[in-house]
C-alpha cells in the first residue's frame, strides 16, 4: 500500500505510523541524492510557505528556507518583532489569515498547543520546527544519521544524557518507540520524561518491539549504547537563574571521553545544536567565569572527536525538512 501523507499537518511524531516515518526518512536520501548530484527538484513551484518564529534559530529556519527553494517554492520569514502576531493579533486570527494566502505554515514557539491550534485554524499543513515539547522535525534528521551509519535501527540502543524531560528528549524518545529501537533517558531523577509520555510511547513500544529506559545512573545509559545524544542544560524559554542549579544536577551527565569510552567501540554521537563545548560563545564564556567549566553538555574532544556526528545531522535538517514539505504539500 503506498503512502500518503498529503494535507496532513506534521506536529509530533504520535500522530505518524513507522511506515509512514521511513518513507520520510527514504524521500529526505532522495533529495540528499539528488543534491549532490545537481538534479534540479523543483517539484512545488508555484506554491508559497511562511516560518513563524517565536524563538531564535540557525538551522530550522536555514533548513526551511533553503528547503522551500530547492522546492520551487515562496518563503516569508515573521518573527513576533516583524509581525503582528501575539501582541494585536491572536494566533487564531493571523492562522486564518496565513492559510489564505500561504500553502503550508512553519512554527517555533512555546506550548503544543499553539501549534495544534494554528493547524486547526489555517486549514494548510503545519509543521513543528520546535515547541517546548517537541521537535519533531530534528528527529528525522537525527535517525537518518543514524541509518546513515548503521542501517536498520531496530534494536540499536539510543542514549540522551541530560535533561531528559525538555523538547528534544521528549521527541527522540517517541521516535525511538516508533522504530523499534532502545531507548534510553539518562539524567537525573528530577529530570525525566513525565510519566504520561513514557506510558504512550511503552505503549507504542510494546508493538514495535522497541525498549523504553529509565535511569540515572551514566553506567548504565552508556553500557552497550549505539548513538550517544546530548543537548544543552537550560533550553530556550527557561529563565537563565536556571543555570546554576541545573549545573550542579547535569554535570555527572556530560558527555566526555570517559562516558564514550564506556559505550559501543561502533558508536556516534549527535547532538541537534547549538552547543556548549567550548568558550566560544557569550554563553559558554560566561559560564566558565562563574562555574570554572570549560564545556557543559559535551567536552571539546568528544565534539571534535572521530565519532561526531552532529554536522552530518545538521545538513540532514534541510534534507528531511524537505521531504516533509513535499509529502504533505505535493
Ligand atoms: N537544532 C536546531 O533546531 O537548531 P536551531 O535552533 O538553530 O534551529
Ligand atoms: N532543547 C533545546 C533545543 C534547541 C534546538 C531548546 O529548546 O532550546
Amino acid at each position: 500500500m503506498g503512502i500518503n501523507i498529503r494535507g496532513r499537518s506534521f506536529l509530533t511524531l504520535l500522530d505518524f505510523t513507522p511506515a509512514e516515518i521511513n518513507y520520510l526518512l527514504d524521500l529526505a536520501a532522495e533529495f540528499k541524492r539528488m543534491k549532490a548530484n545537481g538534479v534540479e527538484h523543483k517539484w512545488l513551484t508555484g506554491k508559497q510557505v511562511v516560518l513563524l518564529f517565536e524563538k531564535t534559530s540557525t538551522r530550522t529556519r536555514c533548513a526551511f528556507e533553503v528547503g522551500a527553494r530547492d522546492l520551487g517554492m515562496g518563503v516569508t520569514f515573521l518573527d513576533p518583532g516583524s509581525s503582528q502576531m501575539g501582541k494585536k493579533e491572536s494566533l487564531a486570527d493571523t492562522a486564518k489569515v496565513l492559510g489564505r494566502m500561504y500553502d503550508g505554515i512553519e512554527y517555533r514557539g512555546f506550548k503544543q498547543s499553539v501549534v495544534e491550534d494554528l493547524a486547526k485554524y489555517s486549514g494548510v499543513p503545519v509543521w513543528n520546527g520546535l515547541t517546548d515539547d517537541f521537535h519533531p522535525t530534528q528527529m528525522l534528521a537525527d535517525v537518518m544519521t543514524a541509518r546513515e551509519e548503521f542501517g536498520d535501527l531496530r534494536g540499536k540502543k539510543l542514549t540522551f544524557f541530560g535533561d531528559a524531560r525538555n523538547n528534544v528528549a521528549n521527541s527522540l524518545m517517541v521516535v525511538c518507540a516508533k522504530l523499534g529501537m532502545h531507548f534510553c533517558a539518562c539524567g537525573p531523577r528530577e529530570l525525566m520524561p513525565r510519566d504520561t509520555l513514557v506510558e504512550q510511547c511503552r505503549a507504542v513500544a510494546a508493538g514495535t518491539g522497541a525498549v523504553i529506559e529509565l535511569t540515572d545512573d551514566v553506567q548504565q545509559g552508556a553500557r552497550d549504547c549505539d548513538i550517544l545524544y546530548t543537548d544543552i542544560w537550560v533550553s530556550m524559554g527557561e529563565p537563565e537563574e536556571l543555570w546554576a542549579e541545573r549545573i550542579q544536577l547535569l554535570k555527572p551527565y556530560q558527555v566526555n571521553k570517559e562516558l564514550m569510552a564506556q559505550a559501543r567501540p561502533t558508536a556516534i554521537f549527535l547532538h541537534c545544536l547549538p552547543s556548549f563545548h567550548d568558550r566560544e560563545t557569550t554563553i559558554g564564556e560566561d559560564i566558565y567565569q562563574k562555574f570554572d567549566l570549560p564545556a557543559m553538555e559535551v567536552t571539546d574532544d568528544v565534539f571534535l572527536g572521530k565519532q561526531a556526528r552532529q554536522f552530518e545531522e545538521a545538513e540532514n535538517r534541510m534534507h528531511t525538512i524537505k521531504a516533509v514539505m513535499y509529502a504533505t504539500l505535493k
